[in-house]
């Protein structure tokens, strides 16, 4: 199993890290890496599984051991329903593609979010991927595909009260984490959001709480290896308090 205590509430402290347990990444800037190139938007979308390839081995190298990536939020139906299909195409074939070359890597592949919007082939092949995977050790790669934050809370009180219909009236942030997405990892260290945007748009609300945040220009598909070691050189220099004062982390020391 994944190693790494599980910090399930905010009344929990983490043990420092040098390198991030566990990185979230909101992979964006893929259009406008292809308008900038004349090129249609779905270019970058193709563009941006490379990248993904890339950051993934990144984080395997580096000893990263679960690594969340933000994929398609439950807004982007939003968007022209011909974009829309191509991103769907491009996930059903990504995952026929890439299954079996995780699973040889040792990566467990895991799927959030809503998938009940899906057709039934990508349902069907995240199914098979999780089930395949299900015992790998190496990486745990998350995929938030029709995620929302707010859905994610709210999907939570629902299954807690049908797993405890007695807790309706009283419950903790410890009762209701087992319920959230993302329940089997500890909660973020470090988020990244590529594109130059400055905002959560949805992500993971409540499993940020005491994430560091990385914002970078860079557009998804130009994001390297060297952009990741960016983001973790910069990781490395915050101070995590978790509330306290600089001054009791330094006496701990
Ligand atoms: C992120 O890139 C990928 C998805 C949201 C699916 P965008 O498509 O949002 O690219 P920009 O932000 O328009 O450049
Ligand atoms: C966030 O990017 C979602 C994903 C990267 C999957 P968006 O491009 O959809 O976010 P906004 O609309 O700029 O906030
Ligand atoms: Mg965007």
């Amino acid at each position: 199993m994944i190693l790494g205590r599980l910090i399930s509430s905010t009344r929990d402290i983490p043990e420092a890290v040098v390198v991030p347990r566990h990185v979230a990444i909101i992979m964006d800037g893929n259009g406008r890496w292809a308008r900038k190139r004349l090129m249609p938007r779905v270019a970058g979308h193709k563009r941006g599984v490379e990248t993904v390839r890339e950051i993934v081995r990144a984080c395997i190298d580096r000893g990263i051991e679960h690594l969340t990536l933000f994929a398609f939020s439950s807004e982007n139906w939003r968007r022209p329903q011909d974009e829309v299909s191509f991103l769907m195409n491009l996930f059903l074939r990504a995952l026929e593609i890439e299954i079996a070359k995780l699973h040889k890597n040792n990566i467990r592949f895991h799927a959030i979010g809503d998938l009940s919007r899906f057709d039934t082939p990508i349902r069907k092949l995240i199914a098979d991927a999780e089930a395949l995977t299900r015992d790998n050790s190496r990486l745990s790669l998350t995929v938030a595909a029709n995620y929302g934050g707010r859905w994610d809370i709210l999907q939570a009180v629902e299954r807690m009260l049908q797993a405890h219909p007695e807790k309706r009236s009283d419950f903790t942030e410890e009762d209701l984490s087992p319920f959230l997405a993302l329940a089997d990892a500890p909660e973020p260290d470090l988020f990244i959001r590529t594109g130059g945007e400055e905002r959560v748009s949805n992500f993971l609300l409540w499993q940020l709480a005491y994430t560091e945040f990385y914002f970078t220009k860079t557009l998804w598909p130009e994001f390297d290896t060297a952009a990741l070691d960016r983001a973790l050189e910069s990781f490395r220099k915050r101070e995590r308090r978790f509330g306290r004062t600089s001054e009791q982390l330094q006496a701990k020391e």
